[in-house]
């Protein structure tokens, strides 16, 4: 019967066999060491020539990197390390002799490493850190039935634009133009409608031609939207689900964390401390009068305009938690958002960004969403978007109109932040970047 390298804990002095890939291999005269991996784990296998039948001894000793092989063996706890155990062979038997490995001989750049996604994906900061994307999904996914939510997805083929329209993929379909989603956001409004709170979970495109660390083209976005919410309550079930999310991490994704070497003391932090709250105009001051950027000019731009790379990772480094940022100058957020003016006259979104610290920046966009028809039609009109196509969307502002409030997540900027890996594209299994499309 087959058995995981990740029960080995419970199967000390136990004979077991498992299935898998030598990842490293070493042997010296009359003993060898196989590196093994079963996708549950790493182990060491520890193959004594005078233990096993010459067949055994024979692939043991000769194996190529990333042979799949099955070993039978007893567990042992390895002799120096706590936590760490080992499996001492008595047979070996080869599935298949691997070509010479191409990855792992020498330090690799990225470039090369990525060109090798399919086989890179066999590495241990792949692994650690794809465990951790599917754990964080997974997290949400609990996170959000228990919240009384339901997954409802929305169409990837959409004939309008949620966000900027200089970010949009056309696609011709049958002839006439469509565009990639850029967030199901529009359709989860028209959902809640039936079903009060839902939620949706899928690829969206982003076509800017940003070559940053913290952007792709195809990414996962999970799209919140809730029906009698407003902006605070928004914000309150942000920070519980991030919470839930990084509780769960630190709890259930142990050895991935450790062959990352993260450092988790801001996280442990954040699940018992509120997040951070600023406005806009007081993450800017609090920026400028802390000499917390290199700007040295601060006209009406400053004060009017998105944070910047650098303001984001200011702020998260200044409180070590993340920081919503709220209310927005409403001219650099999208159509939809809930306006309303300042003291200074300045006309605001009813918005907030979520600053992850550490270096995530942005991992979350979200806002009240503007409920009055007319409104959202004269906004609509002003930019110069086909009022016709959005006439579905309006329905929602027209048969009982509600207030609402919803948000999206990007799971890659998510899982960046969380694994402490320096590119978002370590994050996703296989990466479309500006310049990457394959493998
Ligand atoms: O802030 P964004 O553009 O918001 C929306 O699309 C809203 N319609 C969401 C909503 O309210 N339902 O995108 C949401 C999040 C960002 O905070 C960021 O984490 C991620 O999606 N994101 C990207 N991640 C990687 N690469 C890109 N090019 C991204 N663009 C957005
Ligand atoms: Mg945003």
């Amino acid at each position: 019967m087959q058995s995981f390298i990740k029960d080995f804990s419970t199967l000390i002095g136990q004979a077991v066999t498992i299935q898998g890939w030598a990842y490293n291999v070493r042997s010296s005269g009359s003993i060898a060491f196989l590196q093994m991996r079963d996708g549950s784990g790493f182990t060491q296998a520890v193959v004594v020539k005078s233990n096993v039948d010459e067949v055994s001894w024979a692939v043991a000793s000769s194996a190529t990197i990333e042979s799949s092989m099955i070993v039978t063996g007893m567990v042992t706890k390895h002799p120096k390390q706590e936590g760490v155990y080992e499996l001492q062979a008595t047979q070996v038997e080869l599935i298949q002799r691997a070509e010479e490995y191409p990855i792992g001989k020498k330090e690799h750049g990225p470039d090369f490493l990525f060109d090798n996604r399919d086989l890179y994906l066999r590495s241990k900061t792949p692994w650690a850190v794809l465990r951790i994307r599917d754990r964080v999904y997974f997290s949400i996914e609990q996170f959000f039935h228990e919240q009384g939510f339901i997954r409802f997805d929305t169409p990837i083929i959409q004939p309008t634009s949620c966000e900027d329209t200089t970010q949009l993929f056309t696609v011709n379909y049958y002839d006439t133009p469509g565009y990639l989603s850029q967030s199901g956001q529009l359709y989860g409004e028209a959902g809640i409608m039936s079903f009060g709170k839902v939620y949706d979970f899928g690829p969206v495109f982003r076509a800017e031609k940003s070559k940053t660390r913290h952007h792709l083209s195809e990414l996962w976005m999970m799209d919140a939207e809730m029906a009698f919410f407003d902006q605070a309550m928004n914000m309150d079930l942000q920070e519980k689900m991030i919470k839930r999310i990084v509780k769960d991490l630190l709890g259930q994704c142990v050895e991935e964390l450790k062959i990352l070497e993260r450092d988790t003391t801001i996280l442990q932090r954040l699940v018992h401390e509120p997040f951070v709250r600023l406005t806009h105009a007081e993450a800017k001051k609090i920026l400028k009068e802390e000499n917390l950027i290199t700007k040295e000019t601060f006209d009406d731009t400053y004060w009017q305009d998105d944070m910047s790379t650098e303001e984001e990772i200011a702020l998260g480094n200044k409180f070590q938690l993340p920081v919503f940022v709220q209310d927005y100058p409403a001219e650099i957020k999208s159509f939809y958002m809930k306006r309303f003016t300042d003291k200074d006259g300045v006309v605001r979104a009813r918005c907030a960004d979520l600053i992850a610290p550490e270096e995530g920046r942005e991992i979350i966009g979200g806002s009240q969403r503007e409920e009055d028809y007319e409104l959202l039609k004269k906004e609509i009109i002003d930019r110069h978007y086909p009022l016709q196509q959005y006439e579905w969307y309006l329905n929602t502002r027209k048969y009982g109109s509600v207030m609402h409030s919803g948000f999206g997540l990007g799971l890659e900027r998510t899982v960046r932040w969380l694994c402490g890996v320096h590119h978002v594209r370590e994050t996703i299994p296989f990466p479309r970047l500006l310049n990457r499309m394959e493998p």
